[in-house]
């Protein structure tokens, strides 16, 4: 269903993912895992079209979306939910307002069957009477609970979550991992996790991928991964300090933080 194929992406001539391959095939939930930094949420991005590759084709159902104008790509994401790092919601919109912001933008839809939609997709999530609150009236885990709603509200084929877990404690993370398989197996849909948090990869994947290095080093099941032999996967699951991968890593956590202070902005201009 989702093909990256030998994708390349650089940044201000700094290469961040090179001769990327990777398949997803239909209502697989994918998890892509690695350090901060190194490129999940670029991969994330790439899929959705909201970047694109210097090198290499992005199929989706056979189709190269690289080449396609901003209206075919906007009817294209129609088919995709994203839920953004950190819920993204519009701190000005109520919680009905956040849910059903494409229904309210893209469809026709009545106010009254918005309501009903809107309605459903919270009881999914285990929210039930909180239309009319503002995002900063919730919790951080009712935030992103709120932006899970948001994203099965169009019936997407496909959902993207991008961090669900981070910066909620790790109670209301187990809560948001056991949605997303719950989602993921009731609504049968595609789905691609991006996290770096590896208790939430094995509950939520059917395969799991390690990028590292600009690329895919490994995938497979969850006990294929947390078996692995290769000493990447290894270390990086076990989160242990020892291993191939360094502090110096030029995929690490010390790029990440170079640009951190503008992480927010690029957030917000992607959103609107
Ligand atoms: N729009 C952009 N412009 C410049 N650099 C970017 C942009 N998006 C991401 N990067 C850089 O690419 C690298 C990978 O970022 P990202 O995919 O966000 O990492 P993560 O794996 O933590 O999600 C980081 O060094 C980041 O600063
Ligand atoms: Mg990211």
């Amino acid at each position: 269903m989702i093909e990256l194929k030998n994708i390349s992406r650089a940044f201000q001539g700094q290469a961040i993912l090179e001769n990327l391959d990777l398949t997803i095939n239909t209502g697989e939930s994918m998890v892509i895992i690695g350090r901060s930094g190194c490129g999940k949420s670029v991969t994330l991005k790439h899929i959705m079209g909201l970047l694109h590759p210097d090198k290499g084709k992005v199929l989706i159902d056979g189709r190269d979306i690289t080449s396609l104008n901003e209206k075919d790509l906007n009817k294209m994401r129609m088919n995709f939910g994203m839920l953004f790092q950190g819920a993204a919601l519009f701190d000005s919109l109520s919680v009905l307002e956040n849910v059903g912001f494409q229904l309210f933008e893209y469809t026709d839809m009545s106010l009254e069957d918005i309501k009903k939609r809107v309605a459903e997709c919270l009881g999914r999530v285990g929210l039930k009477g909180v239309e009319n609150k503002k995002p900063a009236q919730l919790s951080g885990g009712m935030k992103k609970r709120v932006g899970l709603a948001r994203a099965i509200c169009m019936f997407p084929k496909v959902i993207l979550f991008d961090e669900p877990t981070t910066g909620v404690d790790p109670i209301m993370g187990d809560v948001i991992d056991e949605l997303i398989r719950h989602l993921h197996e009731t609504l049968k849909i595609t789905s691609v996790t991006v996290t770096h948090d590896m208790k939430s990869a094995y509950k939520i994947a059917d395969r799991i991928a390690m990028l590292y290095d600009k690329k895919i080093v490994a995938i497979g099941t969850p006990d294929e991964i947390k078996n692995s032999d290769n000493p990447i996967v290894k270390q990086f699951v076990t989160g242990s300090a020892e291993g191939p991968i360094t502090d110096n890593d030029e995929n690490g956590e010390l790029r990440s933080k170079d640009n951190s202070s503008h992480s927010h902005i690029k957030n917000l201009k992607i959103e609107l």
